[in-house]
């Protein structure tokens, strides 16, 4: 027996000092990369192992938005800045032509420390490898090619019906909420309406949820704040009292997976029978699957993947730009009456507008532009530096991350004067065009799919709303933002809602 514990406590040490030398070896490794690193400014690291780690688990559970400690570092280290976690060194660029050398390339992948995050959330399959998160050129490549005749102008062209009708059923519901003069939370009418939307002109779903509120807005959230979490404070999932939320994640991520299975397989049957079925984006996503006989469990995940990722993208970000943009026009009444008159001039009292008035509505795309300007609801993007490269005449080792935030760029003073300001009149189409500092849905190869998509329906309804009816905000709302993976206004945007000219 006393043999027996001496070799116990023997191995014990043996593993105590075979633990040691491997943490110690890991130090050192930490410390070779702060040598290779340290010449690029940055802020002072929080702690040698966790870099600058604490400060986005402080602003995360403060519910600070971390993109203005990001511009701070911007205004402070310059245009190429450091931050640091473990071994990771992640450098946010805001110079143009290191934005445009980067994005605007194929050469830099997504990159793997921030995206392959998300392809679960606390072990539930998540986003995977869909159109925003495949890593692999190829592998996003031959789904991209496959989606974009579902984003053609032609097609697009033909979503303006659906785009009217869906977004009278908001006139509706908003003409209710002047009649009894209650009061009404415009992001969360606007996000019924853009999940509407998207249910439908996606997936042919009529989801009906500004009548019947569902449970995919709640759900929709819980991922998102649970993608922030997973990505900004890797301890998180370490801590027992947040059990119950990791399982309200992974809930949430099952209820979108198996909603997909199910709209797939209702797809699928619908094709089997021969029914004449939309090109819409569920018939696209079915084809990046392989053919059905020789489909494998992954490609069916990679559908699921595929769904989940239109149906977040593909309506959060658009609501919460409306919502912003409601927000402002609420508190500027010169934009207000300057935009509204230009909605009565174009489509005066029509109920059906059409692309080519959407084409006439130029202020009010200025106003939607500026909008994500100060509030780019998806505020940025990052790419792998795998060799060694010079942006802004510093050099950069390879095997870092670039993260580029329009965010950031855009509340600059160096590339737009007063930055706080809302002008609409910085994209009038006679003034200098922004320079690779206004990059809302991204740029390049990997720029948002659904650009012409979302401003398109976001004009729909503008258009609708100024048309119809006057909004105050109530008083005691905060101007501010909240972080919740998007970005959204903090208030919710509460307004009571009149006819236009009823009481005037
Ligand atoms: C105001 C609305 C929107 C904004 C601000 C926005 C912004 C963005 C941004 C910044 C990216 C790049 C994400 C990254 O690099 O991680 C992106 C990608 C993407 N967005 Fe959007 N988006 C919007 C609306 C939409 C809509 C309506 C759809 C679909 C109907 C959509 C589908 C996509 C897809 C599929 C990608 C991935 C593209 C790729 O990598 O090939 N987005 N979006």
């Amino acid at each position: 027996m006393a043999i027996f514990l001496e070799i116990l406590s023997w191995t014990t040490m043996f593993l105590l000092f075979l633990i040691f030398i491997l943490f110690l070896g890991y130090c050192l490794y930490v410390n070779h990369i702060h040598m290779k690193y340290d010449h690029i400014p940055g802020p002072p690291r929080d702690s040698f192992l966790f870099g600058h780690a604490a400060t986005y688990v402080r602003a995360t559970r403060n519910g600070e938005i971390i993109y203005d400690k990001f511009l701070e570092w911007a205004e402070n280290h310059g245009p190429v800045c450091r931050q640091n976690f473990l071994h990771y060194v992640v450098l946010l660029v805001t110079c143009p032509e290191g934005t445009k050398e980067v994005l605007m390339s194929p050469k830099y992948p997504k990159d793997r420390f921030f995206y392959s995050q998300i392809f679960n959330l606390f072990g539930q399959r998540f986003l995977g490898e869909g159109l925003v998160t495949a890593l692999d050129h190829e592998q996003w490549y031959k789904q991209r090619r496959i989606m974009d005749p579902a984003f053609s102008s032609l097609y697009l062209r033909g979503l303006t019906g659906t785009f009217n009708e869906r977004a009278e059923k908001l006139m509706t519901t908003l003409s209710d909420v002047a009649d009894n003069q209650t009061e009404a939370s415009m992001l969360h009418l606007v996000n019924s309406l853009t999940l509407d939307v998207i249910a439908k002109v996606a997936f042919g779903v009529d989801l009906e949820q500004l009548k019947d509120r569902s449970r995919f807005p709640k759900a929709v959230q819980t991922c998102l704040k649970g993608m922030l979490l997973t990505v900004r404070d890797s301890f998180y999932k370490f801590n027992p009292k947040n059990r119950a939320f990791i399982k309200e994640v992974r809930e949430a991520c099952h209820l979108l997976r198996t909603t997909g299975a199910q709209w797939i397989q209702d797809r699928k049957t619908a094709m089997e029978n021969g029914d004449d079925v939309p090109n819409d984006i569920l018939t696209q996503i079915i084809k990046t699957a392989g053919k059905e006989e020789s489909m494998t469990e992954e490609d069916e995940e990679l559908m699921l993947d595929n769904f989940v990722t239109f149906f977040i993208a593909g309506h959060e970000t658009t609501a919460n730009q409306l919502a912003f943009c409601i927000m402002e026009l609420a508190r500027l009444p010169d934009i207000l009456e300057k935009v509204r008159k230009e909605v009565d001039d174009v489509i005066g009292m029509k109920q059906d507008i059409t692309c080519d008035d959407l084409g006439k509505l130029t202020y009010l795309s200025q106003v939607l532009k500026e909008t994500l300007r100060i509030y780019p609801t998806a505020p940025g993007t990052s790419r792998e530096i795998q060799e060694d490269i010079v942006i802004d005449g510093i050099h950069i080792p390879g095997g870092v991350t670039c993260f580029f935030s329009s965010y950031v760029t855009g509340r600059m003073d160096k590339f737009f004067k007063d930055p706080l300001t809302f002008d609409p009149d910085r994209f009038h189409e006679d003034a200098p065009r922004p320079y690779y500092c206004y990059f809302p849905f991204a740029l390049g190869p990997r720029s948002c799919l659904g650009k012409n998509f979302a401003q398109m329906e976001a004009k729909v309804v503008m258009a609708k709303l100024l048309q119809r009816f006057d909004f105050t905000l109530l008083p005691g709302q905060t101007f501010d933002l909240e972080d919740c993976g998007t970005l959204r206004p903090k208030s919710a945007v509460v307004c009571s809602v009149r006819h236009r000219n009823c009481d005037k």
